[in-house]
């Protein structure tokens, strides 16, 4: 009987993990919860689990008699399913909620840096108004405030000047929009953003290729921030010897450290990195896949990403394993609907999916099937990863499929890893 994972998540990420499993000569039976009308070419889709459920998802792995469960989203790692899975003698890919308190609080993930030697801004905590005000006076601005807890992306702010930070301020303690009493505030850092992902198995830390991400709604990187809009890797810029040296620096400390601890770190340690003048620092960690980062990581890998997700279930089970990816260029288009990220637009009919599939990988993020049609169901609708040799053929290629593709109010940027084009013309110079 050929091995069976229940991918928990339903969007782009979870659907390039999918992609990527069914690719394992191990031919995996795969179940997503609840998945999406892209991920269900490739497995059995569960619209109707809650991945947020910790006794719905491990009864649920009973009954499909799964051999491992996988999580993409962080709020299932936060929510412990991964700890109620174990205790169910189950084996997952991700951290337990111990672990994944590496995201799900800042001030922990921060406090976690200082002890474990990692570089990462300045910071205080505070947890009422006067005591942020007076913080303030000694940091000046720029200042960057951000909530404790989960906010998905919208809990930091960057505050330029007096005026910006006193609105923030009000924004945390006397709005509460994001429901904290703690804030972290934060030096601000200035450089280009790295995001380097680490596969980890509570003992050691075995970086993937390094990715870059386009966060802002708009090109040239200006509008608010979004889930991401774009990303591509690798990195012209990390050379596979920095990036041994990078994960020794970030990656490797953090998982000594929760091992230390007793919460051993298993799954994907994601860290944000910026490289700054003084040298890289970590603005933030995550417990997960990136999105969209791992549309664009995951076609160029050339290992079995089902036996990596067995071995960094076990304790040092990826002691003997090596990760490789194809010296390829992969790029992700990102398509969102109407009025993202403010709101979106659900229903708007798909069209070209078929023809944007003869250039790139077609993902979907938020789709749903109505009437025999696919229709819009989020922001993020689809993201398209163009694969090729150089920078500009996969970007050529991503562009086509998402200008094949049209639905209603459809958004898109068109300046992703436009830096990666360029920095290849240089070198090409
Ligand atoms: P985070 O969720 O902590 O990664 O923050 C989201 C985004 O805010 C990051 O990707 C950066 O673009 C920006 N950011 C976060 N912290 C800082 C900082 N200390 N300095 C400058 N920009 C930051
Ligand atoms: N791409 C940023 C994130 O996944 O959090």
């Amino acid at each position: 009987m050929s091995i069976r994972i229940l991918v928990l998540g339903g969007g782009g990420r979870e659907h390039a993990i999918v992609k990527a499993l069914s690719r394992s000569p191990q031919s995996p039976e795969l179940f997503c919860a609840p998945g999406n009308p892209g991920i269900a070419a490739d497995a059995t889709c569960l619209p109707d689990l809650d991945p947020v459920d910790p006794a719905a998802v491990t009864a649920k792995a009973r009954e499909l008699e799964v051999d491992l469960v996988a999580i993409g989203p962080e709020a299932p790692l936060v929510a412990g399913v991964v700890d109620a899975l174990a205790e169910a003698g189950i084996a997952s890919f991700g951290p337990s909620g111990a672990a994944a308190r590496l995201e799900g609080s800042k001030a922990y993930a921060k406090e976690a840096m200082v002890e474990a030697g990692v570089p990462t801004a300045g910071y205080g905590v505070v947890t009422d108004r006067e005591a942020a005000l007076a913080r303030l006076e000694e940091t000046g601005c720029p200042v960057v405030l951000k909530a404790d807890g989960l906010a998905a992306g919208k809990g930091v702010l960057i505050c330029l000047d007096e005026q910006e930070a006193r609105d923030a301020i009000e924004v945390f303690f006397t709005e509460q929009r994001f429901g904290e009493t703690e804030v972290v505030v934060e030096e601000f850092l200035e450089g280009e953003e790295l995001s380097l992902l680490a596969i980890c198995d509570g003992e050691r830390a075995i970086p993937l290729a390094p990715a870059q991400d386009y966060k802002r709604i708009g090109e040239g990187d200006t509008g608010p921030n979004t889930g991401g809009m774009g990303s591509y890797s690798p990195v012209q810029t990390v050379s596979p010897d920095q990036l041994e040296e990078l994960s020794a620096m970030v990656h490797q400390p953090i998982v000594d450290l929760m091992a230390r601890r007793g919460h051993p770190f298993h799954g994907v340690l994601y860290a944000g990195l910026m490289m700054t003048a003084d040298g890289p620092k970590v603005l933030e960690y995550n417990t997960r896949f990136g999105d969209p980062e791992t549309q664009a990581v995951l076609p160029r890998l050339e290992s079995d990403l089902v036996d990596l997700f067995l071995a960094a279930s076990i304790p040092g089970g990826l002691v003997e394993k090596e990760v490789s990816f194809a010296k390829d260029f992969a790029i992700t288009v990102v398509l969102a609907s109407a009025g993202y990220p403010a709101s979106s637009s659900k229903g708007d009919v798909i069209t070209g999916l078929d023809e944007a599939a003869g250039s790139a990988e077609v993902i979907h993020a938020g789709t749903a099937e109505q009437d025999g049609q696919i229709v819009t169901a989020g922001g993020r609708v689809l993201n398209l990863t163009g694969v090729g040799p150089d920078a500009a053929t996969a970007r050529d290629r991503a562009y086509d499929a998402a200008e094949a593709i049209n639905f209603d109010g459809k958004q898109m940027r068109r300046d992703i890893a436009e830096r990666a084009v360029r920095r290849e013309r240089e070198l090409d110079q």
